[in-house]
């Protein structure tokens, strides 16, 4: 399973952030907002990882991961050069994908909870899966429609009337068709690749599997300033209680097994005297209770 994180576009309602800065890399709270998607898939135990953005913000990126080596990981980077879209992820994507599956996360989606879901989720998918989340706004996304049975039997992109309070979520399983589904859509009337019409052409051919966000994952918006703080807030709250921080990369890749212990040793000792260090030295003393993942 490869994944791939889509980490561009013009950030219009960060305005004026996004003048000179990616929506991506703003701070949640101690760490740039692309951690926690990063984070996402590599606790689902993905570690070949593309990274889609546009020209000015793939360098910062590159600085931030390297090719990801020392993390356990392969990371890779490449250009979308305007926001055609989604979807477009895959067409970019086509060479990193080969024949494998792909694991597609928005690069401002932060999910907080027991994640195993998605581990079972990839496991399991055969066509696409996608999630739905109970939402109050759900006319801001990609909307799921269900019949009595639970079955999913529409999807609409950010319908003014909607026909459920079930969200799509960022994050897309898809099985290694999805180049091939990707190349027959056309661009909507706003010029994208739209990842619903994706899931609809899955849809259509009684391949996409819904599942649903239990009430204990936080699935956090992004979207606007407000957003931005809240999100913020929800994390600090949890890493202070806990003194756990949320998508150290570093602690995941440990945990994961991506790396052993004199990796992570050498990372924390090229790190500049910071709170992320001294987190790092105590995962390392094992002095937190984190367990690693028994695969
Ligand atoms: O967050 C989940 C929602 O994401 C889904 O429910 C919707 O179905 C899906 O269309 C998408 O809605 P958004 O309104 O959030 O899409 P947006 O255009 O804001 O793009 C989401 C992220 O992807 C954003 O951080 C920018 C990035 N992006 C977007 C496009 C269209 C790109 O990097 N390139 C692009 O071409």
């Amino acid at each position: 399973m490869k994944g791939i994180i889509l980490a561009g576009g013009a950030g219009s309602r960060m305005y004026p952030t996004s003048v000179c800065y990616s929506k991506q890399l703003i701070l949640i709270y101690d760490k740039p907002m692309i951690y926690y998607p990063l984070s996402t898939l590599m606790l689902a135990g993905i570690r070949e990882i593309l990274i889609i953005s546009n020209a000015e913000t793939l360098p910062f990126y590159e600085r931030l991961f390297g090719d990801g080596s020392n993390l356990g990981m392969d990371i890779r980077y490449a250009l979308q050069p305007a926001p055609q879209g989604i979807a477009q992820a895959f067409l970019i994507g086509e060479d990193f994908i080969g024949k494998d599956d792909v694991t597609l996360i928005l690069g401002d989606n932060i999910f907080y909870g027991n994640l195993d879901f998605v581990r079972c989720a990839i496991q399991n998918n055969t066509g696409a899966t996608v999630f739905g989340y109970y939402v109050t706004d759900p006319e801001r996304y990609g909307v799921v429609e269900f019949d009595e049975s639970g079955k999913a039997i529409s999807l609409e992109e950010k319908p003014k009337v909607p026909k459920s309070n079930y969200a799509v979520v960022g994050l897309y399983i898809y099985n290694h068709e999805v180049v091939q589904y990707t190349r027959q859509l056309k661009p909507s009337a706003r010029g994208e690749l739209e990842i619903t019409d994706l899931n609809k052409a899955y849809l259509a051919s009684s391949k996409l599997d819904v599942e649903l966000m239990g009430r204990g994952i936080a699935w956090l918006d992004t979207g606007t300033p407000q957003a931005l703080l809240d999100a913020s807030t929800f994390i600090g709250a949890l890493e202070k209680r806990q003194g756990l921080k949320v998508a150290c990369i570093e602690e995941a890749a440990y945990m994961m097994n991506f790396i052993d212990t004199a990796q992570l040793s050498r990372i924390v000792t090229s790190l500049p005297q910071s709170d992320y260090r001294s987190y790092l030295e105590k995962v390392l003393k094992d002095d937190l209770l984190h367990h690693k993942y028994q695969k």
